[in-house]
């Protein structure tokens, strides 16, 4: 078996999950691909922390130069997370001509063409379907199906936290302190839990997408995102009298005279008869209006350990198939 050796950055709860499953699916791997997975360096802020225990502690370094500069490194996965410490490791990594997969929102809806042009410069791959939607495979979706269908429009529920909050406010009667600190617990929110439910998360998700959409780039407009933060227990209650829910919703409608396309992520009330009614818990969904195919709805799984490791394992599979063809 060919070994890829991966440089891992961050080893929290994705990437401990990734570690998870790059280990139970070793065998899947050599027989599928004809490689093995290595897990060769992984950076950390600190060393000393208890950690999981398939975490191999002899791995672990403090500085993330010394993953994305090592010569015994093949392949680079960035989960820390943030756009300052993380963006100078993926691009360093890029710079060293290292393929990046990355989980990472706020650094690609921010930096994602300098890193797009960085990589392309070095004849690197970047990946980073876990940066939208957690398991739910979006980018790879647009990316084979949505080449020939325009976007006519998209709505969704795109944070994890807020809908699994939302859901625990409704179903259980949690306070949105109680529920958030769950959602916490189970490995849901972001470091900062502000960027959850203040509706940033699913507003960094959101430009990704649209970036991602093979179409001339409309100007996007539209209010700044709102979040949860000033739902109460009496909003709750009150749609639920009236068989309704409280959601987070994101939205993205085209305008293709003006060439504008207007976004909104807000909380709303939804009736039985949306689709987005029944998106419960920690699940995520996309609903895309595609100009040929109609409405195509993917739901899944937003946030938590394995559905995320499970989009940086596609996204590797994915980086090693391109690197093969590449020099075949
Ligand atoms: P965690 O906070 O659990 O893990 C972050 C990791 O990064 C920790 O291991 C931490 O080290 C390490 N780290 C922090 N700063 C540095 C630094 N300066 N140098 C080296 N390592 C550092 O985050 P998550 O695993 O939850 O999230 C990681 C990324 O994945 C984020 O971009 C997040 O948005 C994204 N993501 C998360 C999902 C989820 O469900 N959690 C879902 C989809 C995407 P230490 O362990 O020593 O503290
Ligand atoms: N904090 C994010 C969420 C993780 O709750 O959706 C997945 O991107």
């Amino acid at each position: 078996l060919k070994e890829i050796r991966i440089g891992l950055l961050g080893c929290g709860v994705v990437g401990t999950g990734v570690i998870e499953v790059i280990e139970a699916k070793k065998e899947y791997i050599g027989q599928r691909l004809g490689v093995q997975f290595q897990i060769q360096r992984i950076a950390v802020r600190d060393v000393l922390r208890e950690r999981h225990p398939i975490v191999d502690k002899q791995k672990l370094c403090l500085h993330w130069s010394d993953v994305c500069t090592a010569e015994d490194v093949d392949i680079v996965i960035e989960v820390i997370g943030g756009a300052t410490v993380a963006k100078d490791a993926v691009l360093t990594a890029l710079r060293h001509g290292k393929s990046v997969i990355t989980a990472n929102k706020e650094l690609m809806a921010r930096f994602g063409d300098e890193i797009r042009q960085t990589a392309a410069q070095h004849g690197a791959f970047v990946r980073h379907e876990a940066s939208v939607l957690g398991g739910i495979p979006v980018l790879s979706t647009l990316e084979t199906y949505f080449a020939m269908n325009q976007i006519r429009g998209l709505r969704g529920i795109f944070n994890g936290t807020s809908n699994f909050i939302l859901t625990s406010m409704h179903q259980d009667g949690l306070s949105f302190e109680e529920a958030l600190n769950h959602a916490q617990v189970l490995g849901y929110a972001e470091a900062d839990p502000s960027m959850d439910v203040d509706g940033i998360d699913a507003w960094y998700k959101l430009q990704i997408i649209l970036d991602s959409l093979a179409v001339p780039q409309a100007k996007r407009v539209g209010p700044s995102a709102t979040g949860i933060r000033g739902i109460s227990p009496l909003d709750v209650y009150q749609a639920t009298q009236e068989n309704a829910k409280v959601k987070h919703v994101v939205t993205a409608k085209w305008d293709a005279e003006r060439d504008v396309v207007h976004c909104d992520v807000r909380p709303q009330r939804l009736d039985a008869s949306d689709p987005l009614f029944h998106v419960d818990g920690v699940l995520n969904a996309i609903c895309l209006e595609g100009d040929i195919v109609g409405d195509i709805t993917l739901t899944g799984p937003g946030a938590g350990a394995y559905p995320t490791a499970s989009a940086v394992l596609e996204d590797l599979v994915k980086v090693v198939q391109s690197q093969a063809a590449r020099s075949r």
